[in-house]
């Protein structure tokens, strides 16, 4: 290194801590996602192998990871590979998956620092459509970090959320067919849980590379009232000072998005509370005065929650245990 970057760098690092203690003052999103796009442009442009321009995406990641960590925000979420990006060419989803191999096995080796920060890492998305050591690697990296909550990285891999919603509503139809569920349990509260993210809460910030200013079915039903920030760097290229911007825009809608999802939410339960009103009074027979609909209503909603939290359980398990039969 010579004088002059050693000067830049700690003038750098010196202007980091201060606007990292200045942003700090504000709201930090809690759980920041990103749609790391870009990466065969910036390839293309640097005249890199397409592969290359991959290897730089996966680096960037870690790199984003650890100024996530600093500035505090406690769960990222990622998109890695699409359930459409399937259809890239066979050489191209192969470089893909070895790369994939190479960062799970690199997780697993990192295991002492993963259990001392409490992180948990989840990859989500349609595990059945992975080649099987990945889904193995996918399964031990899982099943070793499934106990830590300090800290979460959501590695979405096979993922689209368009795939991932029609998911939850097999798997709720199932647990129709099993019993385990009536009809009237479906409800917005239920279908959320039976994604993949569970009870992950959804991110507070979307950010995208590339300058692409679409979700490409990217976390559709999570992202209702997340603050998006569309950069128009090439995800290789992106740095701290990109995120700090999307942090700041997310600080100056703060005010509004917390308001609109607060009413969001006390709109979904006074509209469930409608739905269930309607319902008791066509089918219930046994209601004979109006003032004892308040009872029964309650009565629905505890009996509902007993059976939705039993057939979450149950699926819950039921994934656990799939994810297991892939640990050696
Ligand atoms: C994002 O970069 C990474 C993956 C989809 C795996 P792209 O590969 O989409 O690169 P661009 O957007 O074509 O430049
Ligand atoms: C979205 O990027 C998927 C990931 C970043 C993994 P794509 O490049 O695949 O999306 P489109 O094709 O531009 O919409
Ligand atoms: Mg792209």
């Amino acid at each position: 290194m010579s004088d002059d970057d050693e000067r830049s760098s700690i003038a750098n690092s010196w202007f980091w801590s201060l606007c990292c203690r200045v942003l700090k003052a504000g709201h930090i999103p809690k759980h920041a996602a990103f749609i790391m796009d870009g990466n065969r442009r910036f390839a293309k442009k640097m005249q890199y192998e397409r592969q290359q321009g991959h290897v730089l995406g996966f680096e960037k990641l870690a790199e984003t990871l650890d100024w996530c960590l600093h500035l505090g925000i406690k769960e990222v979420t990622v998109y890695a590979f699409s359930v459409d990006n399937f259809k890239r060419s066979k050489e191209e989803v192969e470089g893909l998956m070895e790369l994939a191999r190479q960062k799970f096995s690199q997780v697993l080796q990192k295991r002492e620092f993963i259990m001392k920060h409490g992180i948990r890492v989840r990859v989500l998305g349609d595990h059945s459509l992975l080649p099987k050591d990945v889904l193995e690697q996918v399964a031990r990296v899982v099943t070793m970090s499934r106990d830590n909550n300090n800290a979460f990285l959501n590695v979405c891999f096979a993922y689209s959320s368009q795939h991932e919603m029609t998911e939850a509503v097999k798997r709720m139809a199932t647990g129709i067919e099993e019993g385990l569920l009536q009809p009237s349990d479906i409800t917005e509260d239920l279908l959320e849980q039976c994604l993949y993210t569970e009870d992950s809460p959804p991110p507070d910030l979307l950010i995208r590379t590339s300058g692409e200013v679409r979700l490409s079915d990217f976390l559709l039903w999570q992202s209702s009232y997340s603050c998006l920030s569309f950069q128009d760097v090439l995800w290789p290229e992106f740095s701290v000072w990109n995120l700090f911007s999307a942090i700041l825009q997310y600080q100056k809608n703060y005010k509004s998005i917390s308001e609109a999802k607060a009413t969001f939410l006390t709109q979904r339960r006074n509209n469930q509370l409608e739905v269930d009103r309607n319902y008791l009074l066509q089918n219930d027979t046994s209601l004979a005065h109006p003032h004892e609909l308040d009872t029964k209503i309650s009565e629905l909603e505890h009996t509902r929650e007993k059976r939705q939290r039993e057939f979450l359980a149950h699926l819950h398990h039921k994934q656990q245990t799939y994810l297991e039969s892939f640990v050696h």
